[in-house]
């Protein structure tokens, strides 16, 4: 059975994308919280199978996919990258468990994944298409993301460098979202100040996931047959507007 794998369908952007993308497609879901995961696949339409799986285990993702795909009988057509770790962490806080749980989460898991994608073993010829979440944050800078913004920084580089290795087998892109109320974020947005102040200098002001959903799901689609190697910035504007304001 031909299927998208959603990393990150437990919670947030990824649920949303996975509910969309399951009108056009058979599903995997992924993620660590199986009772989130059950309650997206709930919510799925066509057939949703489920990978309960902890992304930081790098080591053993190779193997135990490629198992689990066989076990299955189950090819992979799509993979959409949406699992993300983010702590803000000023650079005196920082130590090498959160940097590499964070890049374990967020790039590393993405390579071996596609590597198990692309192999003759585990997926044949399959894949054709894959899409990252990355975020605004991986072209710009902001005080206490040095770990999650250089993540995505990488995450990108990963992109660019696969979209030319595997073309023209796969196509591969990143979308880079701006600030949306989700779990990841919803405690920073409760403080009704920083929720002003993202506002205000946001020109469309804050974002959902659903304003996500639909480039993703043109990425994946084969209407986007010609697009690899980019990254396109979904923020409402907010890495755009240079205007100097007087509050
Ligand atoms: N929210 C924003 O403002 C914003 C802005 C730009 C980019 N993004 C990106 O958008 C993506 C989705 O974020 P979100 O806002 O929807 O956050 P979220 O609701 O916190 O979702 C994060 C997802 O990542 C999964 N995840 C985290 N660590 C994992 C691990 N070790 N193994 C497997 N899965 C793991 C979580 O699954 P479990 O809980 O089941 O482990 C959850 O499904 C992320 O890549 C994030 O960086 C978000």
């Amino acid at each position: 059975m031909e299927c998208v794998l959603v990393t990150g369908a437990s919670s947030g952007l990824g649920r949303e994308l996975a509910i969309s993308l399951s009108k056009s497609y058979n599903l995997i879901l992924n993620g660590r919280d199986t009772e989130r995961l059950e309650s997206t696949k709930e919510k799925c339409l066509n057939k949703t199978f489920i990978w309960q799986y902890d992304l930081t285990k790098v080591d053993t993702i190779e193997k135990d996919l490629t198992e689990w795909l066989k076990g299955k009988d189950i090819t992979v057509k799509s993979f959409v990258h949406c699992a993300g770790l983010m702590k803000m962490m000023p650079i005196r806080s920082v130590d090498a468990k959160i940097i590499y749980e964070t890049f374990s989460t967020n790039v590393f898991s993405a390579q071996m994944i596609i590597k198990v994608l692309v192999s003759r073993k585990a997926n044949a010829k399959n894949l054709k298409s894959v899409v990252f979440i990355s975020s605004n944050i991986s072209e710009r800078g902001a005080s206490a993301f040095s770990v999650y913004g250089s993540s995505k920084a990488g995450l990108d580089g990963l992109m660019r460098n696969l979209s030319v290795e595997l073309a023209p087998d796969v196509r591969i892109n990143s979308v880079l979202p701006g600030g949306m109320i989700t779990e990841m974020t919803k405690e920073i947005f409760n403080d009704e100040k920083i929720k002003e102040e993202f506002e205000y200098n946001s020109p469309l002001g804050i974002g959902k996931p659903e304003d996500i959903v639909p480039v993703v799901e043109f990425l994946v689609s084969d209407k986007a047959g010609w697009i690899t190697g980019q990254q396109i910035i979904v923020d409402g504007g907010r890495t755009i507007d240079i205007t100097e304001r007087s509050k």
